[in-house]
Parts: C-alpha cells; structure tokens; sequence
C-alpha cells in the first residue's frame, strides 16, 4: 500500500451540506487519496453547538467550537457555515495563514468576492466554489477553464431550484402562485422564508458569480437586475402555455455592444421570461438547475442538474477540494481570478430584449392602427401580433373589447416601458393585462 503525506482538511459548519461532505470525505477518504497523491485526513468540524442534532452520524471527537484554532492548523479549509460574518473573516484568516478555501457561499462571494480573491492572490492561495452557483452541476470550473480560451456571449440560468419548482407546477399542474408555493414549502424546497427564492435575491448573487467569471469582470450584486416571480399570474402561464412558451425565471449574463460606440459592456439581470417550448431550457422541470452557455467558437452548451440539496452538493465540494488537494501537492502559486476585461455593466433601460404585451383594447374601426402607431412612435417593431375574437359584451359594458397579444423584435427596455406607458393611457386600450420578456429565442 502506497504511504501518503497527510493534507489536514478543516471544515467549518456541518449543516446540511457539511455533515454530508464529511460524511463521504470519512467515507471514500482512501480513494481520494490515490487520486490526488495525498491524503486528506479531516482534522477537525466547527461548528456553534457541538451537540446540536444532525443528518448524519460522525465522530464526536471531531467536533470543536474553535475554528479560529482549527484554521490554523489545516492546509485546506472548507467554509460551509453560510452567512457573511464570521464566514467572511475566518476565509481571510484561512487564506492569510496559507490555507486554500473552497466555499459554497453564494451571498459572500456575490458581496464580497474582489476583496477575497484579492487575498487569495497575495499569499499565492486559492479559493475554490463550484458549489456556489447550480449546486452540484459542474459550471464554475466549465467557465473559469473550459471556456477560458473563448468569449462567452450569453448565460442563460435557471440557477434557483425553488422558483423553478414552483413555475413548473403552476405549467403542468395549472397552479396559482400561492398553491405551488405552499407544496414547495410542504416538500421542503422553499424555506419557512422563501423570500430570497421568491423575489429573485438568491438567483442575483449567482448571476453576479457567473458574469464575473464569463465576462472576466467585477460584477457587483447591486448591480444585477432582479425581478422575483410574486408577479407570476395563472393566466399570465396559461396564456403561455397556449403560445407555445414556458414561464421562467432566468438569470441572463450577456456581453452587449453599445450600437453607437462599439463599446462593450455586462448586462446582468434576473426575472420571469417566456422560454419556447423548443427551447432546451423549456425541459428544466420540478427543482432542477440549467445553465445555458452561448459561446463564440464553442456555440451552445448546456449544464444540467440537480441546484441543492445537501448530497448532491456536497459532491462539488469535494471536487474542489481534490483540486485543491492536487495544487498543494503540485505545489506554486493558485490561479488567480481574471479580471482582465474590467467591462463595465450597463443600466437594465440600455438591455434589449423581445417582449409579449397583452392588452384589451376596445374593438372598433381604426384601433389596431392607433395601437400600431403606439408602438411605431417609440421604435419598437411588431414581430407578431394576435387579435382573440371579441368577447360579447357583458351586460352593462361600455363597449365589446378584444384581446391582443404582441410580440415585438427587440427593443431597449426604456423604450418597451415608454412604449407601455403609452399603450395604458391611450383611449383605445382598456387594460394593459400583461408585459412579459421573451428569451432565448
Ligand atoms: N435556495 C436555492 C434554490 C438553493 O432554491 O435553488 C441553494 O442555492
């Protein structure tokens, strides 16, 4: 049997993502061993309450309230205690003392990742986090090496495993918002709180993540559009469904070109969106994550499932810590993150995308011109437009109205909002019903 020089491996939280990681690091840690040339013997797991119940069953002895000590003593460090603080300090401590990081925690790197990576650079360390953005799915190391010789054009997400489960029942099932809420609660994928899920917060933090790696640029989280999807209406997914689309709430990373400068810049944002059917977004069901990339040589490509859960993530930790593991033992500095491109982002009314409107405009002579002369007036092209029979009059009524469904070709978002405004306050127009984007056409 081949004799290993020992990595000592500290982890800070056993949640449910923790307990599993040390659960198969205890596991398969001979296995690992021989992949990376070295063995990775867990040292220690910090944690707030040693006697707190868990998951999974795992030597007491590991157990210590000490992180501050336990950091000191490892070569690597794996954060999965969530939260900013302490997380944040004990990763710097980590990496000051020469310990490389592998992190699962979105909302720091998405707040603080410059400073961070910043840190990591100057002692020669690096910090690994595959697990902060799709879970389980391969996609940060895809972006960061994969791809490192192409130019990412677009990124299109389902990076939120809640909000895809709950759109996905209102699709099939025909579903109110609330009703598919509540099964996501009763079935444990929303939380007691679901308002991260919900409003879009969690799927910001990872676009964040993933325009900095794709477009090589410092992308802020404030800086990312968020749209949640307490919006969504029945009607809105069934009126969808008819046309041939799905409801979804993406995360959309694009590399956009300023038509009159040539400049480029970072367009990041999240919000529901129609997807065709064809789409092979449009076949991500129940909580499962995609991240849909368009590169320039490389073309489309896709990465496909499971966005949570404690196993499943815990399988990308572990990869990151063979990387990790494999760099210790190959020895020289880590890879620093590349901020070459330094692009700026672009304010969410300069982003052009295509749109569905729905409007009840009262049918008579000469409405669908003045409706065309609506949207003529702000520059923004019909690419279709359906006209459902006029519904009789109910009793009482002022006059019979029909419903329109335009789909426009693309157009800047301030001159949809204009465009819009108009539309609410013509006379012809009983009801702006609804205004959807439409991607990934
Ligand atoms: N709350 C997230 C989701 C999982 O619903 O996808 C962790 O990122």
């Amino acid at each position: 049997m081949i004799e290993y020089r020992n990595l000592k491996i500290a982890l800070l939280g056993a949640g449910s993502v923790g307990s599993r990681v040390a659960e198969l690091l205890l596991e398969h840690g001979d296995e690992l061993a021989s992949r990376v040339g070295a063995g990775l013997e867990l040292v220690g797991i910090a944690v707030r309450d040693v006697d707190a119940e868990r998951a999974v069953n795992l030597p007491r002895d590991l157990f210590t309230t000490d992180a501050e000590s336990l950091i000191l003593s490892a070569d690597i460090v794996i954060e999965l205690m969530g939260g900013i603080e302490p997380a944040r300090s004990y990763i710097l401590k980590s990496l000051n003392s020469g310990a490389d990081v592998v992190t699962g925690n979105k909302a720091l790197l998405a707040l603080h990742g410059t400073e961070l990576f910043e840190a990591a650079e100057q002692v020669g360390a690096q910090l690994f986090y595959e697990a902060a953005a799709g879970g389980a799915i391969p996609i940060i190391r895809p972006l960061r090496d994969s791809l490192a010789g192409d130019r990412v054009k677009r990124i299109l997400g389902i990076v939120n495993g809640t909000t895809n489960f709950i759109l996905d029942r209102m699709d099939v099932d025909g579903d109110t918002l609330e009703g598919a809420l509540a099964t996501a609660t009763a079935l444990g994928y929303a939380e007691a709180d679901p308002t991260a899920d919900i409003e879009g917060y969690d799927a910001a933090q990872k676009a964040a993540i993933l325009a900095r790696l794709a477009f090589h640029s410092a992308v802020p989280v404030e800086a990312v559009y968020r749209e949640g999807i307490t919006g969504v209406t029945a009607e809105q997914v069934e009126r969808a469904r008819r046309a041939g689309y799905v409801v979804k709430l993406l995360a959309i990373c694009e590399r956009v070109v300023d038509p009159v400068t040539g400049s480029e810049g970072i367009a990041a944002r999240v919000h529901p969106a129609l997807v065709s059917r064809l789409h092979p977004l449009a076949a991500v069901h129940g909580a499962k994550n995609a991240v849909f990339v368009e590169a320039e040589a490389a073309g489309d490509l896709m990465f496909y499932g499971a966005g949570a859960g404690g196993l499943e993530t815990a399988s990308a930790v572990l990869g990151d810590l063979v990387s990790a593991a494999r760099r210790h033992v190959a020895g020289g500095p880590g890879v620093a993150e590349s901020l070459t491109a330094s692009l700026p982002v672009v304010e969410i009314g300069k982003v052009q995308t295509r749109y569905q409107i729905t409007i009840e405009v009262v049918d008579a002579t000469g409405v669908l011109a003045k409706i065309a002369g609506v949207f003529s007036d702000h520059d923004v092209s019909v690419e279709t437009l359906e006209q459902s029979p006029a519904a009789a009059a109910a009793p009482g009524a002022e006059h019979i109205t029909a419903t329109l469904v335009i789909v426009t070709h693309r157009a800047s978002e301030e001159a949809l909002a204009a465009t819009v405004a108009s539309l609410a306050g013509n006379a012809a127009v009983a009801t702006v019903t609804s205004v959807m984007r439409v991607e990934g056409a």
